[in-house]
């Protein structure tokens, strides 16, 4: 059987049109005929400062959405991280085995450091704990919109590299985005990703708004 993995991140008010067509209609798909293991990924949220019960409440907000999305707990297993503590684990090993530079490489680092005075070492060690994530499970296909396509680039390249330095014992993953959909754009600014953090609640299409909030936005 193939093994799918993937995790969303309980941020924002809610999950958006973009994490759908990106993401969670994949991850849906997948269900029929592979293994598939879904994350709410909240060790990651932290990575910005969180108020701790607006937070657990997200997490299970998110994990409401999974199953509104189509995700079905008898056929997938659903989880959260932090529940799991072998992630934190792994994650520090392979933060043994990358460099700062590759790490500094990672656009979406780039974007959310740009221009800060302060930035929490985490936002650069971010992709190790994603990279855990994704090989502890043994996994074959990251089903991810296009923003998240360097980050399993370098779980490929963390992987073979684990390999090559102890022993063969990790799959190294292929990547999955839809043929449409990888990247929806803010409605506010086209050059942006859609994103579920974005102040601007107008730039951002929420699957939990309603028809006539969505028209509004327009
Ligand atoms: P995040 O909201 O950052 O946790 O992203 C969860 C999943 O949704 C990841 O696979 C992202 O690549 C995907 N995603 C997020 N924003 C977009 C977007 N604007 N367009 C397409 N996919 C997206
Ligand atoms: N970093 C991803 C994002 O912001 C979320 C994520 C964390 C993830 N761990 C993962 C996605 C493992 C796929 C597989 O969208």
């Amino acid at each position: 059987m193939t093994v799918i993995f993937s995790g969303v991140q309980p941020s924002g008010d809610a999950p958006t049109l973009g994490n759908y067509l990106g993401a969670f209609k994949q991850f849906a798909a997948f269900q029929a005929e592979n293994d598939c293991i879904y994350c709410v990924v909240d060790q990651h949220a932290i990575t910005v400062k969180q108020d701790p019960k607006l937070l657990k409440e997200r997490v299970r907000r998110l994990a409401a959405i999974y199953l509104a999305v189509g995700i079905d707990p008898d056929k997938s297993i659903l989880f959260i991280q932090s529940e799991v503590p072998a992630h934190a684990q792994a994650a520090w090993m392979l933060q043994c085995i990358v460099s700062v530079g590759e790490l500094e490489r990672m656009t979406q680092y780039k974007d959310k450091s740009d221009g800060k005075a302060r930035v929490n070492a985490a936002l650069l060690t971010y992709p190790p704990l994603m990279v855990a994530d994704i090989l502890l499970y043994n996994t074959n296909v990251v089903p991810v919109g296009d923003d998240q396509k360097q980050h399993i680039e370098l779980t490929r390249d963390l992987a073979e590299r684990f390999n090559k330095q102890y022993k063969n014992v990790l799959t190294v993953p292929e990547i999955s985005t839809p043929k449409q959909g990888a990247r929806i754009m803010s409605l506010q600014e086209p050059t942006r990703k859609m994103s579920k953090s974005d102040e601007n609640k107008k730039a951002t299409i929420f699957l939990t708004d309603t028809p006539a909030q969505i028209t509004k936005k327009n």
